[in-house]
């Protein structure tokens, strides 16, 4: 695990941005598993801005996004399909019929778009590179605390925690919905590379128990310490609780060097 601790939000969302533009200069079909919520706002932004300078085209790009409550349209405005349009997909050359989230449509069996889903992901080749935001209970996609850590698309139930956590997106509390469909923990396992974005000193308690905390289905994210390639990166105070604080900066240093050495050669 990378832990990366940058000066603010505005250098995660950078950072982010980049680690996202590097597999796609690398890979121009790649397939990105998108995350919603506050925290990746500013890198979507820096994505449309950086890519539209770099040259970058998302035409042949796949996007498959963790969460979609159920109940909501993509018609609703507090949905992370209309979320989605209007923060990312809109601002750039994406065919629309490659943006996927796990959404029930009017008229679908909800138990039926979970296996569906991942189907449709492994029918693309798999996620290639997988953001995450982080819930302050450590939830990663809406895989609340006590999810199976072997979980797959499926329906959830939000904790009255995270539903007061985004009640602020909706005028009416009682068009707010309990439920979700979500990647599972294996599905966003699955993916080639994940990038956990957090920000924020009330995200400092969730980061700690991630990283450095037992792995535990109590906080789902502390699962990633057993992935072979992840990169968490952290503004300041989001760190803030980490015990090793000192050593991940050490480890940045040394892999400066080592860099600049392998560029001398
Ligand atoms: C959103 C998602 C959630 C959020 C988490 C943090 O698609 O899957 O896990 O990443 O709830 O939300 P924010 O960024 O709003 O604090």
């Amino acid at each position: 695990m990378d832990v990366i601790i940058l000066r603010d939000s505005d250098a995660v969302a950078a950072e982010g941005a980049a680690l996202l533009l590097k597999v796609l200069r690398q890979k121009s079909n790649a397939v990105f598993g998108l995350a919603s919520g506050r925290t990746p706002l500013a890198m979507y932004k820096r994505l449309i801005d950086d890519s539209r300078a770099a040259g970058l085209s998302f035409r042949d790009v796949t996007t498959f996004n963790l969460d979609e409550y159920l109940g909501l349209q993509a018609t609703d405005a507090q949905s992370y399909r209309a979320y989605m349009q209007r923060e990312f997909f809109d601002h750039i050359d994406i065919d629309p019929g490659n943006t996927f989230l796990p959404e029930c449509a009017a008229g679908t069996d909800p138990l039926e778009v979970g296996p569906a889903y991942e189907k449709l992901i492994r029918s693309r080749g798999g996620i290639d590179l997988q953001i995450l935001g982080i819930g302050r209970n450590g939830h990663i996609g809406f895989n609340e605390p006590t999810s199976s850590l072997n979980s797959r698309t499926r329906i959830k139930t939000l904790t009255r925690e995270t539903v007061a956590a985004n009640r602020e997106h909706f005028d009416d509390a009682a068009e707010q919905p309990q439920l979700a469909i979500t990647m599972g923990i294996a599905t966003i396992m699955d993916a080639g590379h994940i990038v956990l974005l957090a920000t924020g000193s009330d995200k400092a308690a969730a980061v700690r128990q991630s990283v450095e905390g037992p792995v535990s289905a109590m906080c789902p994210a502390s699962i990633l310490q057993l992935h072979e390639k992840v990169t968490v990166l952290l503004d300041e105070a989001a760190a803030s609780e980490l015990q090793l604080l000192d050593y991940y900066a050490w480890i940045a240093e040394q892999k400066c060097k080592l860099l600049d050495s392998l560029k001398e050669r």
